[in-house]
């Protein structure tokens, strides 16, 4: 077996300081464990979270979780993949033995797997990896059940960007809110995630699917890739502009609204534009400063329905991950529509910036 290695990768050392280039140490892959070449990550919302302190406070973290990449080495008892292997890395690896495995529902596993050692500096300092990942880095340590094979001619950059983001915005239209052939939906927010549900809606076959943002740019990308109406919400009432366009049959809403910001009030729109008895999804994150809005606790009792969280599209890596890949490779899901650009290792606060002010849908690190 290999030993220890010493590759570059991208740390936060300090909340709030910029991120930098530094010598990190991948140990051997010890049991259950793999080692991966990193190809491709995303940068993802997330990674400026964590930058900002506003996961944890275990700096150093390792940033990047959007990857695809080559299997290099497995450890001891590593079955379900080998050297060579290409893989799009994910955050649930199941553990197949908590209550939520236990009762069937495995998506919602509370004891997922990650690696057992720990990425270092190179004075010994352990690193935390963002999402259990930490992919800024020409290698990665994780654990084997983080690594989902996928069709090795698909191409990394936009395949990696199902390792989170895109998975969260397709999984949270058609897992979280079943959204089907013929359902009306409704998606505030049209980022990377929120953009990832219109088009899980759109191959749902659901009509008609309505974009909200405050930003034009967003709202012409999701019309591409099938929002058949869209609204700009910093110009008009969104709640009023979706009743509008689905009311039609005296429906007071959407079927379904999916929530992709992450803010009190963009989730009171997304409560009040659901017809009765619909279903709101938040997949957006909120801070932990922010609190629920002010709601006639009547109104949440009158309209019915259900009010859900989608924490990463409520996904299983390996049902869903080859499955959309696959529609990517046979031309119905456009992901290379998601990667704005390609970047190199060194320009992550530059991505940062961009995402900052709406320029990208995906910046991607190629390695
Ligand atoms: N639940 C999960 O598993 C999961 C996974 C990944 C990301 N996320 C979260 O999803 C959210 C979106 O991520 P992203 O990568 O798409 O971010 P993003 O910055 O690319 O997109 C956010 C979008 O929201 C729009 N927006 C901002 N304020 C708005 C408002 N008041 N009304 C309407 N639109 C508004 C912006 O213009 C932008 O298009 C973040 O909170 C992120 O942390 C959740
Ligand atoms: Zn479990
Ligand atoms: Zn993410």
């Amino acid at each position: 077996m290999s030993n220890s290695q010493t590759v570059k990768g991208v740390v936060a050392l300090k909340k709030s300081e910029p991120v930098s280039v530094v010598d990190i140490v991948i140990p051997a892959p010890g049991p259950g464990e793999a080692v991966v070449q990193v190809q491709s990550c995303g940068v993802c919302h997330t990674d400026l979270h964590y930058r900002e302190g506003g996961i944890n406070d275990e700096f150093p973290f390792l940033l990047g979780h959007e990857a695809a990449g080559v299997v290099e080495s497995v450890g001891e008892g590593v079955t379900e993949v080998a050297p060579g292997d290409f893989v799009v890395l994910n955050w649930r690896a199941v553990c197949g033995d908590c209550r939520a495995c236990d009762r069937g529902e495995p998506w919602y596993c509370f004891a997922t797997h990650n690696a057992t050692q720990k990425m270092t500096l190179t004075d010994g300092t352990e690193l935390s990896p963002a999402l259990g990942i930490g992919a800024f880095a020409e290698k990665t340590l994780v654990a084997a059940g983080q690594c989902t094979k996928v069709d090795p001619e698909a191409r990394a950059a936009a395949v990696g960007l199902l390792g989170c983001g895109v998975m969260a915005g397709v999984g949270a239209a058609i897992n979280t809110g079943a959204v089907t052939r013929g359902k009306s939906v409704a998606v505030i927010g049209c980022g990377g995630v929120g953009a990832a549900s219109i088009v899980g809606s759109a191959l749902a076959g659901a009509s008609p699917i309505i974009a909200v943002d405050i930003d034009d740019r967003k709202l012409e990308t999701a019309r591409e890739l099938g929002a058949t109406h869209t609204v700009n919400s910093s110009q008009v009432d969104p709640v009023e502009a979706i009743r509008e366009i689905v009311g039609h049959d005296g429906s007071e809403g959407a079927d379904v609204v999916i929530e992709a910001v992450g803010r009190p009030e963009t989730w009171k729109q997304a409560f009040y534009a659901r017809d009765l008895a619909g279903v709101l999804v938040l997949v957006g994150v909120p801070t932990p400063d922010m609190t629920v809005p002010d709601i006639p606790l009547i109104d949440v009792f009158g309209r019915g329905g259900a009010l859900k969280s989608s924490w990463y599209g409520d996904c299983l890596p390996k049902r869903d991950f080859p499955m959309l890949v696959d529609l990517y490779r046979q031309g119905r899901f456009d992901l290379d529509a998601f990667v704005t650009e390609e970047i190199g290792i060194g320009d992550i606060e530059a991505a940062f910036e961009k995402m900052h002010h709406g320029d990208v849908l995906r910046s991607v690190v190629v390695l």
